[in-house]
């Protein structure tokens, strides 16, 4: 919460900050790495050099800004936050340096327009919202017992190939200890350090059930396209992690955790790699709820696309009640269980389900998210029965 008086200046800035919301953030990212190169480690710089890291904390500003009396708004914006903060080791010590530079750019970019009393105004709000993640950050290491950053060393028992860009890699504990436990849809951050010295995070959704002695992640390989350089850590991952490689990876986190336990019938929806999570819940839910409805609709490129197909069909066979629905872009066949189409996911081309009272979870690239998210609200989804997972930073455009 902020002040009666700076409230009137909050309220006064959100036009501005839209409007100028992208070059405060850019200026922001410019000054804070200058001074801080050390932070270039922290954040995920391919996110950087394509920009949508930069809209991302425009439209976390933005939603805060615009719903800073309606806390139930802000609030799934910043459980993403605090899981994706908590994933990449966050320190309280990090957000005066943050703050200082946010208001620097501010200052900067809107010059005579940044009077003292807005820039207090926001002081204000920087300081309670960050007031706000620090105390559920560090809830969250508390409960994952560790300290903000703190990586754990695995092994790679096994490696796969999935499909025509995507591997698997199986991983243990080097000291015999059990595996973290998480819920299905939870993700974890690798860290990898380059030959250059610089170090790199990201997160990768854990792909199998949960198991007490072993993870399993599933990347994709990004490869070059035109003028875009190739992934760094997914195409590292590829080429150098190999069984008996050891990974540095954090406790999984993430707050996107479809429901696997009841037996309430439950739709996933997912394009590509973004097959990742729903894998993990159709697994799971395969071990203690088979008799469940359960909608499993995937769509890729074509047949030798598909990861973990094989794994959905022994689901199949497990799960009298689970519909698979396959959409190959290209028109291929190859996998065929269940309902196969050609052509992009189209919703009218599931099988039917009560849309008013069954949850639906997807996950996939952000074209795929925006045409599903529109076409379930227009079948009559409600938008709460609707969670999703982007696989970058979420832009809230759906706020
Ligand atoms: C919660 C979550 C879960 C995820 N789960 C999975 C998963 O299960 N499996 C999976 O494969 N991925 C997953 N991801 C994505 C993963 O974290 C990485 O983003 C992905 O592997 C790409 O990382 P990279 O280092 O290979 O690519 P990066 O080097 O980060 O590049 C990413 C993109 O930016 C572009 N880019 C980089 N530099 C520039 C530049 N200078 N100019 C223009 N464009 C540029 C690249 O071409 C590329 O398209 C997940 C992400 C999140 C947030
Ligand atoms: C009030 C303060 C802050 C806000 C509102 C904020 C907002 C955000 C948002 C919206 C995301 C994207 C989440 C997603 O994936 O959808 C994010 C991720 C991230 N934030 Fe923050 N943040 C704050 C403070 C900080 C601080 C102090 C640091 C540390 C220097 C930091 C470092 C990161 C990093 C490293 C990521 C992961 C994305 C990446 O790798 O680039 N943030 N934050």
């Amino acid at each position: 919460m902020v002040s009666a008086t700076a409230r009137p200046y909050i309220d006064a800035s959100v036009p501005v900050l839209r409007e100028h919301g992208l070059s405060i953030t850019r200026t922001f990212y410019q000054n804070m790495f200058a001074e801080h190169p050390e932070l270039t480690n922290l954040f995920n710089m391919g996110n950087q050099a394509s920009g949508v890291q930069q809209q991302s904390l425009a439209a976390a500003v933005f939603a805060y800004a615009a719903n800073i009396d309606n806390q139930a708004a802000l609030a799934p914006v910043v459980s993403r936050i605090v899981h994706k903060h908590a994933s990449v080791g966050i320190k309280p010590a990090h957000y005066p340096i943050v703050g200082r530079h946010l208001l620097g750019a501010i200052q900067q970019v809107l010059g005579d327009a940044a009077t003292p009393a807005l820039i207090s105004a926001w002081d204000e709000a920087y300081s309670s919202l960050a007031g706000a993640l620090i105390a559920a950050e560090k809830e969250m290491y508390a409960e994952a017992g560790i300290a903000p950053g703190e990586l754990r060393e695995m092994r790679v028992l096994a490696v796969s190939n999935e499909s025509e860009d995507v591997k698997s890699f199986v991983l243990e504990a080097t000291d015999g200890k059990p595996a973290p436990a998480f819920m299905p849809g939870q993700y974890l951050s690798v860290s990898v350090t380059f030959d250059d010295g610089s170090t790199q995070l990201r997160q990768y959704s854990l792909s199998d059930a949960p198991h007490p002695q072993r993870l399993r992640i599933s990347v994709k390989r990004e490869r070059r396209d035109g003028d875009k350089p190739q992934g760094r850590v997914s195409n590292w991952l590829h080429a150098h992690a190999s069984v008996g490689s050891l990974l540095r990876v954090s406790p999984p986190f993430g707050d996107f955790t479809p429901d696997t336990e009841s037996g309430r019938p439950v739709v996933l929806l997912s394009a590509g790699v973004g097959i990742t999570p729903m894998i993990s819940a159709l697994k799971r839910i395969a071990e203690v709820q088979a008799q469940r409805n359960v909608v499993f609709a995937h769509a890729a490129r074509g047949a030798g696309w598909y990861p973990h197909h094989a794994e959905v069909a022994a689901a199949m066979n497990a799960m009298p009640n689970l519909q698979v629905v396959t959409f190959y872009e290209d028109g291929s066949t190859g996998f065929s269980a269940g309902t196969v189409h050609a052509g992009r996911m189209d919703l009218a081309r599931l099988p039917a389900w009560d849309r008013a009272a069954t949850d639906v979870y997807m996950c996939g690239p952000t074209g795929f998210m925006q045409v599903q998210w529109q076409a379930l609200l227009e079948a009559g989804v409600p938008a709460q029965r609707i969670r999703r997972e982007v696989f970058g930073p979420e832009l809230l455009d759906h706020l």
